[in-house]
């Protein structure tokens, strides 16, 4: 009896041991498997950067799901974007389904959201047209550009991402139609490579336009035009996450491929200025792009971000005074929110006015100067989602371009590390190792969907408005709710205004 008990034990013993070994074995074959085909696949940055680990990112997303409604942010809450609007721009830009269930999780009495006014006889289908085109330097100068997309690639230069970033955001415009910015950093081959229309930004270093002492060069402002696809020439007064600073691109980025880029000597930290230094006021301005937009012949325009606004004012009379042909042909304005690769704090919290504050009076000083239709109006500033672009269509924005929408469309986690060199998913880092997780051809597929999906659902609010498509959205087509819980009327909190008399050209 004694015998048969231990004989029996020690089958259990022998039993348990192998289904251990056979336990351990089988998850060492599944770790090599996993290793394997995470580091070959392409679709997903993070497993090809980290392989097996990456997995567990997307096993606990899908637990806090459930889980996250009773410890961590709601889908509301985070900042800056907020999980319900970063997930709208996944699926949109992964084409998969993004429509929601139940109800809004959105409070649509907080003070400042935005409610649009459906039409009781929506547009159908058979009645609405596609965006209607709009034209850049009409009539001033000698290339203009012509475009329908209203949503578009806002500046970052190479160098603040990276270079399969850049060629993913090229592809993907392309493909969708759009402009891409350069951004400061210059116009590199990764830009030109996908064949979308480009806007060639001039900051303040003038990388890539620059003479050796750091001066405009002409010649090279004129091989950057001859490029067919550069439709565009910006030049960057600030932006709106660092109004009043320049740049700084340490020494050890400075590669050699960025340094001819740029016009700069290789190895050494490249600082731009925090202004222009031929730019000190707002006659220095309109010679900058009229001497800008002669030497290149295509629409030349600047970006910035309002603070002080009595100097458009004093713009908009010097523009009567000294002809048409100084005013710019677009004004991009961006907002106090605004995104970058590295800003102080103290600006990046403080400095600047937001930009649904900035361009309703903007658009408001442009039709009171008579030069609505001259100067078209660009916006960014967190315009993520189909609601905020048709928000700024209805406050009066010709287009709306996107940073960060599009950064996320590329698979960017909101990990916060754009100033470390560490960005997890390869867009804002220099390290090849990360950027291989990033595929520059799998990702222009996602830019390019989720510019076609914003393109769509804006329509859909237009329809829904009762009008044909989203550029006859107005400001009656939008309440934003009050203090109060209440929302009142768009037009009313900025009523339209009109020409004043002395540049109404009707009169
Ligand atoms: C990584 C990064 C780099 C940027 N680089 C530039 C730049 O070179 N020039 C510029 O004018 N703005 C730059 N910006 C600002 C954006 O073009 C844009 O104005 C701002 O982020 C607001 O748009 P968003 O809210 O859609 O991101 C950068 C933003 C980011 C996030
Ligand atoms: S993943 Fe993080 S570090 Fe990379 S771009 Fe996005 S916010 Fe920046």
């Amino acid at each position: 009896m004694t015998e048969t008990l231990q004989s029996l034990a020690l089958s259990i013993i022998e039993l348990a041991t192998f289904i251990f070994v056979f336990i351990f074995l089988a998850a060492i074959v599944w770790l090599i498997w996993a290793y394997i085909s995470d580091i070959r696949q392409k679709k997903q940055a993070i497993r090809r950067n980290f392989p097996v680990i990456g997995r567990f990112r997307y096993f606990f997303e899908h637990l806090g799901e459930f889980f996250r409604q009773y410890f961590f942010a709601m889908d509301r809450e985070e900042l800056p974007f907020n999980r319900a609007d970063r997930s709208w721009v996944y699926r949109s830009a992964k084409n998969v389904d993004n429509t929601v269930a139940f109800g809004s999780t959105r409070n649509i009495s907080a003070a400042g959201e935005i409610l649009f006014l459906n039409c009781p006889f929506p547009t159908l289908e058979a009645d609405a047209v596609p965006p209607s085109a709009i034209t850049f330097g009409e009539g001033q100068a000698r290339q203009p550009y012509t475009t329908s997309s209203f949503f578009n690639i806002s500046g970052m230069s190479y160098g603040a991402i990276s270079k399969p970033a850049v060629q993913a955001l090229s592809q993907g415009a392309a493909k969708a139609g759009i402009w891409m910015n350069t951004g400061e950093g210059g116009l590199s081959p990764f830009h030109l490579e996908g064949g979308a229309d480009i806007v060639f930004q001039i900051g303040t270093a003038k990388y890539g336009v620059r003479d050796d002492q750091g001066q405009l060069s002409e010649s090279r402002l004129r091989s950057v035009a001859a490029h067919e696809a550069v439709k565009m020439f910006e030049i960057k007064l600030s932006q709106g996450a660092k109004p009043g600073k320049g740049g700084i691109l340490p020494a050890a980025k400075v590669t050699q491929e960025i340094a001819d880029i740029r016009g700069i000597p290789v190895g050494h930290a490249s600082i731009s200025p925090n202004g222009h230094p031929e730019i000190k006021s707002v006659d220095d301005l309109l010679n900058m792009v009229h001497r800008v937009r002669e030497i290149t012949g295509k629409p030349t325009g600047f970006k910035f971000v309002l603070g002080a606004y009595g100097f458009l004012e004093t713009m908009l009379k010097s523009i009567h005074e000294r002809g048409l042909e100084f005013a710019p042909d677009f004004i991009t304005i961006d907002s106090a929110d605004g995104g970058t690769g590295a800003a102080p704090q103290s600006l990046i919290d403080y400095v600047g006015l937001p930009i649904k504050e900035s361009l309703p009076l903007v658009v408001d000083k442009l039709i009171e100067y008579g030069l609505r239709d001259r100067i078209k109006v660009i916006c960014s500033g967190k315009l993520i989602t189909p609601a905020s672009v048709a928000w700024a269509l209805c406050t009066g924005a010709d287009a709306i371009v996107s940073a960060r929408g599009f950064m996320f469309s590329l698979g960017c986690i909101q990990a916060l590390q754009c100033n470390k060199n560490t960005c997890p998913t390869g867009i804002t880092t220099h390290d090849p190792d990360l950027q291989n997780g990033l595929d520059p051809t799998n990702k222009a597929e996602r830019v390019a969907q989720y510019a076609q999906k914003m393109v769509h659902e804006v329509g859909v609010i237009a329809h829904s408005c009762g009008v044909r498509e989203p550029r006859e959205l107005r400001r009656y087509h939008a309440h934003i709710v009050g203090d109060n819980s209440f929302s009142t009327s768009l037009e009313l909190l900025f009523p339209t205004r009109s020409v004043k008399p002395e540049y109404d050209k009707r009169k």
